[in-house]
C-alpha cells in the first residue's frame, strides 16, 4: 500500500525552529524514521513538505490516484484551512492527523483543527513517534 505523508508550513525548519517546543530532530530525520518503518511494514512512502496551502490541496487531490492512505501534519493550516478539510473530505482516503506537540496544552488558537473532523484518527503530543504510530495504524487499517 502507498502512503502519502504531508507536512505543512514551517516544518522544513524543524531542528532549528523553537527546539524547546519542537525538539532537535529535523524533518529529514523524521523522514528517515518513517522510511525505515514503511520498509518493515511493507508500505511505499511519499514524504513531502510545503509552505503553500494550494500545493498541499493539489497533492491531496492527486492522492486519489497515487495513494491508499494519508498521514498529515498540516501545521498552522490545521487551525485555518477549510480548503485542506474539503480536499481530504473529497478524496476520502483514510487519513491520520499528526502533531508533534500537544496542541490542546498550547495557545487556545491551536485547540481547534479543521482536519480532525475528516481524519480517521488524531495523534498529538508524542513528537516524531506520532508519525510512526500513524503509519502502523494505517498499515493495519489497510490490511483489513
Ligand atoms: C504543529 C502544531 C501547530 O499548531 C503549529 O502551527 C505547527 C506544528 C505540531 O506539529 O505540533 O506548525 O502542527
Amino acid at each position: 500500500k502507498r502512503i502519502l505523508v504531508l507536512n505543512g508550513p514551517n516544518l522544513n525548519l524543524l531542528g532549528t525552529r523553537e527546539p524547546g517546543t519542537y525538539g532537535s530532530q529535523t524533518l529529514a530525520d523524521i523522514e528517515k524514521l518513517c522510511k525505515e518503518d514503511a520498509n518493515s511494514l511493507g508500505l511505499k512512502l511519499d514524504f513531502r513538505q510545503s509552505n503553500h496551502e494550494g500545493e498541499l490541496v493539489s497533492w491531496i487531490q492527486d492522492a486519489r490516484k497515487t495513494a491508499d492512505g494519508i498521514v498529515i501534519n498540516p501545521a498552522a493550516y490545521s487551525h485555518t484551512s477549510v480548503a485542506i478539510h474539503d480536499a481530504l473530505r473529497a478524496v476520502g482516503l483514510p487519513t491520520i492527523e499528526v502533531h508533534l506537540t500537544n496542541i490542546h496544552t498550547r495557545e487556545p488558537f491551536r485547540h481547534h483543527s479543521y482536519v480532525s473532523s475528516v481524519a480517521l484518527g488524531v495523534i498529538c503530543g508524542l513528537g516524531a513517534a506520532g508519525y510512526r504510530y500513524a503509519l502502523a495504524a494505517l498499515a493495519e487499517k489497510l490490511s483489513d
